[in-house]
């Protein structure tokens, strides 16, 4: 198979595994932008549920089927994607290379995968969609207090190409994260993360100095506007008033938020947990998945997060009712070990391995992916 006989040197020197670019990146990282990465909420019980939640289900594989092609297109607000993942949006993407998020929106736009750049980027979301061109693209929302600001980063991403927003709302205030603490480690205090913020009209019109002046004060200011703990449906219905681009809301395990979302003018879902760096003890998001994709009854597009690390969790997932999967810390260790050529191979294998699970299971395309893919079993 030509995947086996790849010539590319240096990829074939790169790890593989998921689990091998996390031991590249802790040792290429300090302990605190590692942490930051690698920690969950509390005892990380839900970042570990999340991986064991596809332990539950086994894929049962048809044969004599003809495999010849394989179709992993999907489709979500009227076009078509060449994989059914998209990068999840990771902030403060300096602590792992100089780049930043210049380096997975080139692979991005490369590979023709679509990209959602955080609102905590540390590149500006306009530096980002000058190097993907007419690359699909999705920007990210944390939702400021300020409805001003709001209405400008909406307006700038308009503007610069981003064709959804994904609103954020598991994180209108930060999770317990002990390994964080114990490094007494916040990438934001040091001014990572701050690519959209910091050239901002609306944003550097409201503080005295500028932040090349006195960074610091602008730092608090840019985390307090993020630290919205006042956010109802309300205010997600203001937000749906000021932008026409699709909206999505991630950061929802459960079925009845699901439909308020859809009340409130949401365009599609995103099942997620944060990757358990939330809510410690929180349910895992394939366990919640199914009863979301009851509620939403085909309305909206599906999206799930936390714990994808290869072809057979996508599968999954999409046998669950999943249109699409975001893909997380796979990309980011990634970046911190390899840079350019790791997000690349990451994000290559991931595709392969994707089609060669889903010929194997006996389909051709990914519109015959449905819950007869999985059995559920005892663990
Ligand atoms: C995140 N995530 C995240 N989500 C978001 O909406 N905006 C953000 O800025 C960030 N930043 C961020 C930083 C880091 C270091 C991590 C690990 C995660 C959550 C992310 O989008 C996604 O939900 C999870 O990463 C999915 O879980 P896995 O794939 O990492 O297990």
């Amino acid at each position: 198979m030509n995947y086996y006989e790849k010539s590319d040197l240096a990829i074939r020197h790169l790890p593989v595994a998921f689990h091998e670019w996390e031991e590249k990146a802790r040792h290429i990282l300090a302990a605190g932008p590692f942490g930051y990465v690698h920690g969950g909420a509390g005892a990380g019980d839900t970042m570990l549920a999340n991986r064991k939640a596809f332990d539950k289900y086994r894929i049962r594989p048809r044969i004599c089927c003809d495999i010849s092609t394989r179709d992993l297109t999907i489709e979500i607000f009227g076009r078509k994607f060449p994989v059914p993942f998209l990068l999840a949006p990771i902030g403060v993407n300096s602590i792992l290379h100089p780049e930043g998020e210049i380096i997975p929106a080139k692979v991005c736009a490369d590979a023709g995968v679509p990209y959602v750049l955080s609102n905590v980027s540390s590149r500006s979301m306009e530096e980002v969609a000058d190097v993907m061109k007419d690359a699909v693209r999705w920007f990210q929302l944390y939702p400021p207090k300020d409805l001003e600001l709001t209405r400008s980063f909406l307006d700038r991403a308009k503007k610069a190409g981003y064709s959804a927003i994904v609103v954020t709302v598991d994180s209108t205030m930060l999770g317990w994260r002990e390994t964080d603490l114990r490094n007494a480690y916040l990438p934001f205090l040091e001014g990572h993360g701050m690519g959209n913020y910091f050239s901002d009209p609306v944003f550097r019109s409201k503080l005295e100095q500028p932040p090349e002046k006195d960074k610091k004060t602008a730092v608090l200011k840019a985390l307090s506007e993020g630290n919205n703990t006042c956010f109802t449906w309300e205010h997600f219905a203001e937000i749906r008033k000021l932008t026409d681009l699709p909206l999505l809301l991630k950061g929802m395990t459960h079925p009845h938020d699901a439909r308020l979302a859809i009340e409130h003018g949401a365009n599609g879902i995103i099942v997620s947990n944060h990757g358990g760096r939330q809510l410690d003890g929180a349910i895992a998001t394939l366990e919640a998945l199914p009863e979301i994709v009851d509620a939403v009854g085909g309305d909206v597009p599906i999206v799930m997060d936390s714990g994808i690390r290869r072809g057979a969790d996508i599968l999954k997932a999409l046998a669950l009712g999943a249109t699409a999967v975001l893909v997380g810390r796979p990309y980011a260790y990634a970046l911190a070990a390899a840079g350019h050529i790791g997000v690349k191979s990451v994000i290559e294998n991931l595709v392969a391995e994707t089609e060669f699970q889903l010929a194997i299971s006996g389909r051709s395309s990914l519109q015959q992916i449905d819950s007869s893919l999985l059995t559920e079993i005892e663990v």
